[in-house]
């Protein structure tokens, strides 16, 4: 056992299947490089109680707001896991924005996990990294298909399904995605809630959930052939079944609506909706970084651009 571990993990991105994954339909994720987060956990005297030094809360662990109550399981778990005994301080240090469809609490139960085994000098397999993740994921989000913790957790866009392996994928797609931040907190719980409801009480809504299933793999398609245009089609319908699912929200429209006047060849939201973010696609760097200029004159609090294939 070590005296210090570290930590870290990325942001992701969710290019189709938000929302459908939850019923068992495939969804395609990315990890988001440009955000990342960090834990740093260390070893205290033994009889001092957890320390947590956060951009949301600092001072016990015991005393963290309801808020943080998915690390505090999780960290709990991880001291069992290793017999732990005594107090540990944890920092975390994230760049990712929390409650906006990028995976904030996703990427922060990975890294805090990857500390853990670090402290312990033990190595991690991803599989069981996966499973620590989303003990937390189900506190924070309640009923989570997995794919946040997955693409957190990985480097490479991946298909992903609830209950089977984890596919990469050769992505042969020469494009760019601009993503915006709307500044609003997404309500990703209260969404997969709602649409649950929706999905139990109304035949559509389940069509719909099927129809993004297909979507899905479509966009597969267009990413290892590099249709572009099919693509960008796939994400526009896409867009178009999230809003009647309820989780899209009037400035993720606008921003949408900016995005395709700038010239964006598909656009949609991105994680749970609500709020959160969104993604335009376009052919170029160039493309990109307009559609990124108008959403900034349209009001988005924050822009990424993400290189999609080599
Ligand atoms: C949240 O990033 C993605 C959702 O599909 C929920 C989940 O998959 O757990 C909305």
């Amino acid at each position: 056992m070590k005296t210090q571990g570290n930590g870290s993990a990325s942001g992701k991105i969710i290019l189709m299947g938000e929302h459908s994954v939850v019923f068992g339909q495939p969804a395609i994720a990315m990890p988001l490089e440009a955000v990342r987060v960090r834990v740093q956990v260390e070893r205290l005297a033994p009889n001092m109680a957890d320390q947590l030094d956060s951009g949301y809360f600092r001072g016990e662990l015991a005393d963290a707001p309801d808020t943080l109550e998915n690390i505090k399981v999780l960290v709990r778990r991880l001291k069992d896991f290793f017999y732990l005994q005594g107090g540990l301080a944890l920092q975390i240090i994230s760049q990712i924005p929390a409650e906006r469809g990028m995976g904030s609490s996703a990427a922060v139960a990975v890294a805090l996990t990857r500390s853990f085994f670090d402290l312990a000098d033990q190595p991690l397999d991803p599989a069981l990294l996966l499973e620590f993740a989303n003990i937390s994921e189900r506190v924070a989000h309640g009923n989570p298909s997995g794919i946040d913790a997955a693409a957190a957790s990985g480097r490479y866009p991946l298909y992903f399904r609830k209950g089977s392996p984890i596919e990469a994928f050769d992505s042969n797609l020469s494009g760019w995605l601009t993503i915006a931040d709307t500044g609003i907190r997404g309500k990703t719980r209260q969404a997969v809630a709602d649409v649950g409801k929706l999905v139990k009480e109304a035949p559509q809504a389940r069509a719909m959930i099927f129809s993004l299933g297909l979507l899905t793999q479509i966009a597969r398609f267009a990413l290892e052939k590099n249709q572009l245009d099919i693509l960008g089609q796939t994400m526009n319908d896409a867009q178009a079944l999230l809003k009647k699912l309820t989780v899209s929200s009037a400035e993720l429209d606008q921003l949408i609506s900016s995005a395709l006047q700038a010239g964006a060849i598909g656009a949609k939201l991105t994680g749970g909706g609500r709020g959160g973010c969104m993604l335009a696609l376009s052919r170029t760097e160039e493309a990109a970084a307009e559609i990124g200029r108008q959403l900034k004159i349209t009001g988005a609090r924050a822009i990424w651009f993400q290189k999609l294939g080599e």
